[in-house]
């Protein structure tokens, strides 16, 4: 090495030049010899890796250990899978911005299955999963579940629950502010990285299903409408909470009012998460008394595609007996007259014909409910 380095350098010193032919005519025969020996060890040694990586798997279970050449290629499949586990490290300025990705091609060059995307705003534990959990089954292909909690609450689900992993990155909520839309606007966007989720519902823990999943998935699938609430009330609570500050985006007429909970098509939940125009105007100017989760949205969505919408609620909420809040069911009000009462009790309007069939979700349910529910599920509700 050293008399190699040394020709280099003083390459037309003659003694220095005699040693190095010297050595070149002796090391042909011996580096040939190294050479081959290191070649098949080589090669033997590359065999016995391929083999180990077909039979044993172990490659994959050493990630990152990997030759380029054994990476597997990009694939539209890989591309849209959507992740086997929900938390990540974007904040909601990243989420958003990578929810907002349109397809611009309309067709799909793959078979891809509708779901509706369930989404639960919480404060912490889900009482009625149980119910929850005997509607879903068996309807796996067509549904996605979200849960948004406080952020100090750890869920206890079994890896077998339906809801096993599928709590997002949340922050604090406060009810009737803004971060309570924020909260709505991070489920939709994590609903929305995977590209199969169609249809997005909002609901809460007290929340339960009141028909089967098949009517349920049928009468979300087959509507010409998104079931946003949003009406033009007159008096204190309704054009009453409107403040003048947020023209020129929205006007006295424009103003409108819905229930918080929601279904949306993937198309005006992109319009939700993408909004800059309005969201300045209701986080400053809609502060209690103005509740904000009752009028960003359905404001924003009647000005922008106002026939995009059912104007009314899927979900049952019973105001009747007064109060800043709604009725609670528990255990004594659960009967079979009871829930005949929700399911077909009214008429409302349906891809503009009449129907008794108003509401697929009620509220507010208590957890002492549950066990009846679940005793009689089938009898009252199908499933
Ligand atoms: C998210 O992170 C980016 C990059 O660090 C930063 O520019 C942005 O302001 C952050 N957004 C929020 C909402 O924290
Ligand atoms: C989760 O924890 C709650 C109390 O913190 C308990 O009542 C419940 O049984 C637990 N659930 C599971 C699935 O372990
Ligand atoms: C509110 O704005 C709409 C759309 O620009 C307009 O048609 C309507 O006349 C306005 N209403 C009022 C009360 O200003
Ligand atoms: C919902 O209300 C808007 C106006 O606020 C109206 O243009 C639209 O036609 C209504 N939708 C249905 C299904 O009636």
């Amino acid at each position: 090495m050293q008399s190699r380095l040394v020709t280099m350098e003083e390459g037309k010193d003659p003694t220095t030049n005699s040693i190095r032919t010297n050595q070149t005519r002796v090391l042909p025969s011996r580096l040939l010899r190294s050479l081959l020996i290191l070649l098949i060890v080589g090669i033997v040694l590359s065999i016995v890796s391929i083999r180990m990586n077909r039979n044993l798997g172990v490659g994959n279970l050493v990630p990152g250990t990997q030759h380029p050449c054994f990476q597997e290629p990009i694939s539209l499949q890989n591309l849209i899978k959507p992740p086997s586990n929900y938390m990540h490290v974007m904040n909601d300025s990243e989420l958003l911005w990578r929810a907002s990705f349109v397809p611009q091609i309309k067709e799909y060059p793959f078979k891809r299955i509708p779901k509706i995307a369930f989404m639960f705003l919480t404060r912490g534990p889900l009482p009625m999963s149980p119910l929850w959990e005997k509607f879903f089954a068996g309807n796996e292909e067509l549904y996605s579940i979200y849960v948004h909690s406080l952020p100090l609450y750890v869920s206890n689900f079994s890896t077998s629950s339906v809801f096993y992993g599928r709590q997002i990155p949340s922050q604090m909520v406060e009810w009737g502010r803004m971060s309570m839309c924020d909260a709505e606007r991070r489920l939709l966007a994590n609903a929305l990285l995977d590209i199969s989720n169609e249809w997005f519902v909002l609901l809460s823990e007290a929340c339960i299903p009141i028909h089967s999943f098949s009517i349920i998935y049928r009468y979300i699938s087959k509507s010409r409408f998104s079931f946003m609430g949003s009406v033009d009330e007159p008096g204190p609570y309704g054009r009453g909470r409107y403040d003048i500050n947020m023209l020129p985006e929205v006007n006295i007429s424009q103003w409108r009012k819905g229930s918080q909970w929601f279904e949306a098509n993937r198309n005006l939940a992109v319009d939700i998460i993408k909004d800059t125009k309005f969201y300045p105007k209701f986080e400053q100017f809609c502060r209690p008394a103005c509740y904000v989760d009752e009028h960003y949205f359905p404001t924003m969505l009647t000005i922008q595609s106002p026939n995009l919408l059912a104007n009314r609620s899927l979900t049952y909420v019973d105001w009747s007996r007064g109060g800043a809040h709604p009725a609670t069911f528990g255990k004594n009000d659960i009967s079979k007259n009871f829930f005949k009462k929700l399911r077909e009790d009214q008429t409302c309007i349906y891809n503009n014909q009449p129907t008794t069939v108003c509401f697929l979700f009620a509220r507010k349910f208590a957890p002492s409910a549950l066990e009846p529910l679940l005793l009689n599920s089938l009898e009252f509700f199908g499933f």
